[in-house]
């Protein structure tokens, strides 16, 4: 068991007396629904079996140390549950401590240090959330050991917040819902608007879900994301002036095409768009779901792929090689990249009997275009963040 290991290490770094917790949250795919989750729209992700692993133990001073089995040359990093703020030399410390800040935001004030050993079996930086996955680890951390009176909902929104406000990224709820609230075997279709959602079975006859990951690294802050955020908020803005909504996710593709002349930049109302169809093509895909049309699903995954590269512009050479050559094999039901984009991942449905073949002619043609490898995992759909031992 993975979990056992890293307990292991957290005995031999921090000793093995006192109360010791071992927790799993999970990393999580969006199946579709890109960049809606700040646009008032809908989303499709889900929690997968992949995730971060957790070992933690009060302590009795204010002290926080930190190791991570992922960054082991950084070794033990020390800090203090009263001198919460973002160091300017980022380093993944960071999320914890931003959620424990965001605790005391929220009126529950962490009081106690902690001892805590991570370690994530989601390839960092892959667009899969292991950001989310740990912020959402920590809280349940935190409800668990200091008896805390919060939802897992309310994980989700204290995950974003410490990301908005701690570490600065302007994400959605998207990663953070789909961790808390994931289900083994189903995506959340969630209205980003309201925070309605509804689990939907993925039954895939006879077809898996392959991440293929480009290993093009991605940081959200150093990205566009902040950028196409604020793009579709001038957008909005514009739009209002024409007709009465609270967000884009609220247009239908007619009433965008009726009125999109109020935006006066044509990348913005490509971006606006691409926020209006994603949404619509979101809702779309899950009532093919409902109805076992795979086929039309995979096709909506296809044409949001288009629509993120070229409307949207958040692919790039690396996702575009990968979902273009996933396009060509034969018993591929739909493919795309998935996440904030600029890097990381994409999701293909792939039928049983190709997918060996996917990942050797997507491998080959990825590594020959580009210059280096990509990783293909078949994935499972798990559940939320759970304490193991
Ligand atoms: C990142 C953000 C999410 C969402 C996606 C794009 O993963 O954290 O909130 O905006 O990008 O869909």
């Amino acid at each position: 068991m993975v979990w056992e290991s890293v307990l292991e290490k957290f005995k031999e770094l921090f000793g093995a007396e006192g109360e010791i917790g071992v927790y799993f949250a999970p990393g999580r795919v969006n199946m579709i629904g890109e960049h809606t989750d700040y646009n008032g729209g809908h989303v499709f992700p889900c929690a997968l079996t992949i995730g971060t692993y957790g070992v933690a133990r009060k302590r009795e001073d204010k002290k926080l140390r930190f190791y991570s089995l992922n960054f082991e040359q950084l070794g033990v990093i020390e800090s203090s549950v009263e001198n919460l703020k973002p160091e300017k030399e980022a380093d993944w410390t960071n999320y914890p401590k931003g959620v424990m800040w965001a605790f005391g935001e929220k009126g529950m004030k962490v009081e106690q240090g902690m001892d805590i050993v991570l370690f994530g079996n989601i390839p960092n930086g892959s667009g899969l959330s292991s950001s989310a996955s740990v912020e959402v680890l920590t809280g349940y951390i935190l409800k668990d050991m200091f008896g805390f009176d919060v939802t897992n909902q309310d994980l989700a929104l204290i995950g974003q917040y410490s990301e908005n406000k701690f570490n600065g990224v302007n994400c959605g709820i998207m990663d953070q819902f789909a961790i808390a609230m994931g289900k083994e075997g189903h995506a959340i279709f969630l209205d980003t608007a309201t925070l309605k959602y509804e689990y939907a079975p993925i039954k895939l006859e006879n077809a898996k879900i392959v991440i293929s990951c480009s290993n093009k690294k991605r940081g959200l802050g150093d990205s566009k994301y902040n950028e196409r955020r604020s793009e579709c908020e001038t957008a909005l803005a514009e739009i209002q002036k024409v007709i009465s909504v609270n967000s884009l996710g609220e247009l239908t593709e007619e009433q965008f095409e009726a009125h999109k002349d109020a935006i006066k930049d044509e990348v913005r109302r490509k971006r606006a768009k691409h926020a209006v169809y994603e949404n619509q093509r979101t809702i779309k895909a899950v009532e093919a779901l409902q109805k076992n049309d795979v086929k039309l699903f995979g096709e909506l995954m296809n044409a949001s792929h288009v629509s993120l590269r070229d409307d949207y512009e958040v692919t790039g050479i690396e996702l575009d090689t990968l979902v273009e050559e996933a396009w060509k094999v034969e018993g591929v039901i739909g493919s795309r990249m998935t996440g904030a984009g600029f890097g990381g991942c994409t999701v293909s449905i792939v039928k049983d009997e190709a997918v060996d073949t996917f990942i050797k002619e997507v491998g080959a043609a990825y590594e020959a275009k580009i210059g280096y490898a990509a990783d293909f995992y078949v994935v499972e759909i798990g559940d939320g963040p759970v304490k193991l031992a």
